[in-house]
Formats: structure tokens, sequence, C-alpha cells
């Protein structure tokens, strides 16, 4: 494959190739308000297999379908249940996906052979704008390499996936920073299959229900295998109190330690280090794109002071979890 080429997702023209190229059976990762996707034309199952190809990403792991309007989710779905109308109303476009019963037909390759299929509507203008010109759906999951941290920038994607994928369209910084927060509703009472920016509170405000605390649906969202958007330099977390007392630990002689902190500074210790925020919307943000740059940064090894164990910091720790071959807490 040839070099893959950067769009500028400011120029009618280049959001016209992108769509083209989508249309042709193409890779063309593409911006989202929570991390760029690897897009592939949904209806094209040529084109979906060639996603998990270019991502390494074993089959069976399903993918979400990116919609342009409400409309569109009725190819997807026999019927839109009352409770997700509610959602879509107040979350859409935004960063909430939706698992819903899927319609007959849909590719086992976007299901993953499951009975649901997962639904969202991304809020960026420049992906939305390329859905309608090209006038069908795309699957997208996060555009890094299996494993590896989400992109939250072009230059992310093109870190991982350069030379894989025909182009990246450049939409930006993504705002959110996180991957969006799934809701199962295929069951009985929904749940939440992978905790985002839009939190349990914010979902059970808007349905007027209380959902059972913590039940995260794992087994039923492959993607969230544990060990997944992990720098490849060995990372570590550490929790505030324990943080200072442990640094010197991580740091024998002659070894490099990068810090990514939102309180305690780390001084002399660190080689390179990266302060997030004590706003966990605004830490989410920021933490792929630090993590990405301590991971250019030649350092030994990452340590993350981890934030508070609050709720609002739910969906932060889930990814941390996941980042971190240990924590200390
Ligand atoms: O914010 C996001 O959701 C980003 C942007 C690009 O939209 N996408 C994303 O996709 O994070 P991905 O593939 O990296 O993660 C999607 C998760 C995976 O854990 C996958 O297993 C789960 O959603 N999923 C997708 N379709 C599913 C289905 N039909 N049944 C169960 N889980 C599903
Ligand atoms: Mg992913």
């Amino acid at each position: 494959m040839p070099a893959t080429i950067k769009l500028d997702a400011t120029k009618s023209a280049h959001i016209e190739k992108a769509a083209d190229l989508l249309l042709a059976g193409h890779l063309v990762a593409v911006p989202t308000e929570t991390v760029y996707g690897l897009a592939a034309d949904a209806s094209n199952e040529q084109a979906v297999i060639k996603v998990f190809e270019a991502k390494q990403r074993p089959v069976g792991h399903p993918l979400i379908v990116h919609v342009a309007s409400v409309d569109r989710v009725r190819l997807w779905v026999d019927h839109i249940p009352e409770t997700a109308m509610q959602l879509i109303k107040e979350f859409w476009p935004g960063p909430l996906t939706l698992l819903l019963p899927k319609k007959s037909g849909i590719s086992d390759f976007i299901t993953g052979g499951n009975p649901g299929v997962a639904v969202r509507m991304p809020a960026h203008p420049a992906t939305l704008a390329t859905m309608e010109e090209l006038g069908r759906d795309l699957v997208a999951p996060s555009a890094n390499p299996y494993g590896r941290i989400s992109p939250t920038t072009a230059e992310h994607v093109l870190a991982g996936l350069s030379g894989k994928i025909e182009a990246v369209l450049d939409g930006g910084d993504c705002s959110v920073g996180i991957e969006s927060t799934i809701i199962d509703l295929t069951g009985d009472t929904p749940v939440i299959a992978r905790p985002g920016q839009i939190a349990q509170r914010d979902i059970e405000a808007c349905l007027g229900i209380t959902l059972a605390p913590g039940r995260i649906a794992s087994q039923a969202v492959p993607g969230s295998v544990k060990r997944h958007y992990q720098p490849v330099t060995p990372t570590v977390g550490v929790a505030t109190d324990r943080f200072a007392g442990l640094l010197p630990d991580f740091t024998p002689a002659g070894e490099k330690l990068g810090v990514i902190w939102w309180q305690s500074p780390p001084g002399e210790r660190a080689s390179e280090s990266i302060m997030l925020s004590a706003d966990p919307n605004e830490y989410a943000r920021m933490l792929y794109t630090a993590m990405h740059s301590m991971d250019k940064a030649n350092v030994d090894r990452i340590v993350i002071e981890l934030p508070p164990r609050e709720s609002r910091w739910l969906a932060i720790h889930d990814r941390l979890k996941r980042a971190c071959s240990e924590q200390f807490t």
C-alpha cells in the first residue's frame, strides 16, 4: 500500500476525498470527540475485514457502527426501545454507544456473532459530514494497533498505522480523550458495559432509574480484556499517598523514569514528567496524549500517579488499570 495520506478535516474537498476512499473499500482514520476511529464502509464486508488486518485485531472482537442520523439506526435494529430513544435524545451526537438487539443479516465481522449491535453517533462535524457525503454508515474501532493506546491526534494514528491505511482525516485533538461509554440495552435492565465520560449517574438521571452498581459486563465486550490501552514502555500506577515513598524504588541507577502526575510533582527523580489535571474531564482529554509522548521519550519505565478513588474518576481508573502492568494502591 502507498504511504498513508493526511487529509484536512476543515477542507470540504478533503472530506469528499475521504468519502470516496471509503466508498472504494479503503480504510480511513477519522476524528471523533472521543478518540480517532479506523473507519470502513459498514456495508462492505471486504472493507470491514481490512480493519481487523490493519489493527491486527482478532476477529470476534465486534465493531461499533457509527451513524450520522438516528434514522440510520433502523438499518441495524428492528426496533429502537424507548430507553434507547431517551438516551439518544439526551446524549447524541456524543460519547455514548448503545448496544441494541441486532437485525438479522448483519455481518458477524461487525457483531462478533453477538445478539447485539453497537451503534453511536459521534460528535465531530467532519466525520458526520463524511458519513453524509458517503450516504452509508461506518464501522470504526479506535485507530490503534490492537492492544495499544487509543489515538487522540492524527499524529498518534500515523505513528501506529502509517502504511497500513489509506488516509487519516486530521480533525485536531479529540475533546473527550477516552472511548465512549457503552450501555448494553439487550437485556432486561440497562448495564454499563464500558465506563466513559457519560457516567452512570448521567444515564440514571436521563432514564429516571437506578442501575445496578459496578456491574461491568466485560464478558459481553471482548475489547474489555485486561491488557489493553498499553504503552510499550513498562508502566505502573501508584496512589498519591505512596508516590513519594515509592519513586526511588522505580529508579535503579542508570534507569530513566517518566512520570505522569496530577498532584505530586516528582522532582529530580523523573527524567521526563507530564502534569495532568485534578479535573476528571480535563485529565481524560490529556491522558492518552501524555501516554503516547511518554512512550516515545526513551524512558525505561513510566509511573502514573493514580487519581482519587472516587466515582467521577471511574472511567479513568478503568483505562489506567489496563495501561498499567501493576498498581500500587
Ligand atoms: O469512543 C469510541 O467508542 C471509539 C470511537 C472511534 O468511536 N471506538 C472504540 O471502538 O472505542 P473499539 O472497537 O476500540 O471498542 C469498542 C468496544 C469493544 O470493546 C467491543 O468489544 C465492544 O465495543 N463492542 C462493539 N460491538 C459490540 C457488540 N455487538 N457486542 C458487544 N460488544 C461490542
Ligand atoms: Mg479500542
